[in-house]
This record gives structure tokens, sequence and C-alpha cells, in this order.
């Protein structure tokens, strides 16, 4: 298996970045790119930093990372570049076409990752020096940009920066918008089961809230006034938390840099209480998503309600009170960790993308959250479920949690020979 996820990284691989997917994503997406990186590390240490680089190579001069760099021409993906128009945001990065939405904060732990599996130290220390300025400017794109109130927590204004593109948590905040109906062809949909995809009708939701950004032409501020779609998600905070942290330790390694670790320790403080008091929901036992143009609270229990253990924010109580949450809802024998939606729930569905399925790079983050707070048997069992799943299903993009769909040689779901569920596998089996 290491094998053949070697192959299918090297298979995947453009000049200097890697593509998720063949079938279904040519171009470079920014959250893959860091579970990617360190799985690059793993066998090639300037590959895995090519990556990084390119990446921030598309930064714009406002410190913000598109989610979707547009390397070459393709006719296999929609929307594109004519789509999206990043040039219409006076800051956006001249040399390449992007999106004018983001993803994940993924860059600050893939740095850190990507040094403690380096095996010259020296060479990758250099590296990590040239380049985390980048990083850290693009943390504070997101304080400065995207916290209105000053809370700490930053939002997004599309589902697609979430990268739980699907979710059913998405679905009532949909229906506070009229979307007109758009004319436009999938691609996707062509080359993938349409029942594993979002619908025509999602579709037009997530283009229409990018034709109201790019009326803006992509202001942050006219954004957070006028969008539709306005989020505190967990999974998201998290991510930028935990990178945070990494930034911290990396700088320290360094040396100097005192003024940065500074900022960085104010923002982890106030992110990590704002997050405590206004994201825990003790009645589900749960992280929730908090709906901000709407002010309320997004009671539904994802995958990504726990991701916050990765970034070591919950304390002991709210820890175990997690993994009681996910163990009964989650956990059952005859299923696979982790699903990204709840499945005790009516709108959970096994293999539509992210309204159920497992996803590789969720349980990479929740086996290294479950080890930090001391939940050694179930991270464990979320690393052997995640290993048993790629041996059997393929290394697909997303799989159905149960266990008895395997029995007929069933394969995993979307794209095949997906880039990072091969990089976390190389990740996980050398933890
Ligand atoms: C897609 O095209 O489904 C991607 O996930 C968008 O980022």
């Amino acid at each position: 298996m290491r094998d053949k996820a070697i192959d299918i990284l090297k298979g995947n691989w453009r000049e200097g970045y890697t593509i998720p997917s063949k079938n279904l994503y040519p171009y470079q997406w920014k959250w893959d790119s860091g579970f990617i990186a360190m799985g690059l590390a793993h066998f090639d240490q300037k590959m895995a930093e090519q990556e990084v680089l390119t990446l921030l190579d598309a930064q714009w001069k406002n410190g913000f990372i598109p989610h979707i760099v547009f390397h070459k021409e393709s006719d296999t993906y929609f929307p594109g570049p004519n789509f999206h128009r990043s040039d219409l945001h006076p800051l956006a990065n001249k040399d390449y076409p992007s999106t004018g939405m983001t993803q994940p904060p993924v860059l600050g732990f893939t740095l850190e990752r990507m040094h403690e599996v380096a095996k010259n130290k020296k060479d990758s220390l250099q590296f990590i020096k040239d380049n985390i300025d980048s990083v850290y400017k693009n943390h504070q794109y997101f304080y400065e940009h995207r916290d209105p109130k000053d809370e700490g927590l930053v939002y997004i204004y599309h589902n697609w920066e979430s990268g739980t593109d699907n979710s059913p948590l998405w679905d009532p905040i949909f229906e506070t918008i009229d979307a007109p109906v758009y004319n436009f062809e999938r691609r996707d949909t062509s080359i993938i089961d349409p029942s594993e995809r979002p619908t025509k009708r999602e579709y037009d939701y997530y283009l229409h809230i990018i034709d109201i950004a790019k009326k803006h032409n992509y202001s942050d501020q006219k954004i957070a006034e006028s969008s539709p779609f306005l989020v505190q998600d967990p999974l998201f905070n998290s991510m930028l938390i935990k990178s945070n942290r990494s930034l911290i330790t990396l700088y320290r390694l360094l040396g100097g840099n005192e003024d940065k670790i500074d900022q960085l320790v104010r923002w982890q403080a106030k992110s990590m209480d704002s997050f405590n008091s206004k994201l825990f929901d003790s009645e589900l036992g749960a992280y929730i998503h908090y709906d901000l143009r709407n002010d309320k609270p997004i009671r539904m229990v994802s995958s990504s309600s726990f991701s916050p253990l990765f970034a070591g924010i919950p304390n002991k109580e709210q820890a175990e009170v997690l993994v009681k949450t996910m163990m009964e809802k989650f956990g059952g024998e005859d299923m696979y960790l982790c699903a990204s939606f709840d499945p005790t729930s009516d709108q959970f569905n096994p293999k539509k993308y992210w309204r159920g399925p497992v996803w590789i790079n969720l349980n990479w983050m929740l086996y290294h959250g479950l080890l930090d707070y001391g939940y050694h048997e179930l991270a464990q069992r979320m690393k052997s479920d995640s290993i048993e799943i790629l041996q059997k299903a393929g290394f697909y993009e997303y799989f159905d949690p149960r266990k008895s769909i395997y029995k007929d040689g069933n394969k995993g779901y979307g794209g095949s020979d997906f880039s990072w569920s091969a990089a976390l596998f190389l990740d996980l089996t050398e933890t």
C-alpha cells in the first residue's frame, strides 16, 4: 500500500504542485495541498517544500491564500477561472488566476509536521525561515479581515470555504436565500455518479453566493455586510488555532520574532476563549457552527464538531463529553469512524459527499486530537479504521461508513487515486 500511495502522489504531481485527483480536480486546492505536502515529506522533502512554495506563490498582497489556484486551462472542471474572476479584487495575485474564496488554514501545522518528518533538518529549518512569515500574514489576514465583531473567531462566507461542501449544516442557510436557477454544465456529474455529489439546486446557491461577492469585487468588508452566508465554523477555526500553535512553536525554534510570537499568543487566547463560550453546546455534547448572518447557532453534530480536539481547545471534561457523543452517535460496531455527519440524523446519507461518508483528512485530525487527550484506544481505532477502509475500498476520495457495504468488494466514492488519502495514509502509518 505504501508503494501504491507513493505512485498515486507521483502520478498526480504536476510541475510544482499536486492535483487532488485526475478525473475530478485538475488544479491546486489549498487544504489538499497542505495534507498532500505532509505525505510527500515522507519520501521527498523537496517535493513537499515545492508544493507549499507553489501555493504561497499564489498568495495575494493582503495575505489571502485562495482555495483553488488555476494553474492551467482545463475544460474538465466547473466553475473555472472565468466564473470566479479573482482579478476583480484589487490585491489579487496577478500571476495566478484563482477563486476569490479560501479554505481552512492548514499551512502552520503542515510546516510543523514537515519539519518533524524531514531527514535534512538544516534544509528544513531554512525552508521554514524563508516562508513562515507568509503563513503568519495569512493568519493576520484572517484576524484582521474575517472577524468583524472582534471575537477571535473568523467567518467563512461560502460553504466551499469550509471544505465540508454540501454538509446538511448549510441546508437551513440555503433556505433563507433566494437563488436564481442557473444554466450551466456541471462536469463532476458526468464523471461521477450524481448520487455521490451535490445536487443541481445546491450548485445554484453556491454560484449565487459567489456572484454576490463578485458584485462587491470580493471586498471582505462588503461581504461581511451583505453575504447571505456568513458562518463561524469550528473546523475552520480549529485548524487556524492549531496552526497558530504551530507557528508559535516554529518561531521559537527559529529564535527572535518576539513581536510575532506575542501577537500569535494574543490571538490564540482570545480565539480559545470565544470558541469555548460560543461554540460549545453542552446539551448536544458537541461543538457547533454559528450562523453569523442570521445570528443563531446551527445545532447539528458532524465530524467537524470533534475537530477542536485536534487544536487542544476543550478542557478535560469537555473532551470527555465529545468522546461520549462520538461513541454514541458515530461509533457503532457496524460503522467505520468517523462519518462526516450524525448517523442518527434523518439527513445522514452514507454515500453523498459531506452528508455522511468518512473522509481521511478528518480522521487524521481526530486521530491526533484523541491521542493528545490521552484516548489511546479510541485513537488507535480511528487509525486502524482509516487504514482498513483504504485497504478494502482503495485510495478513493470518501467512503461509506457502513462496514456491511464492503462485503461485495465495493469501492470508495468520488475521485479515485485521491492524493490526500494516499498522503495521509503515509503519514498515519509512520506515527
Ligand atoms: C468541488 O468542486 O467539489 C470542490 O470540493 C470545491 O472546492
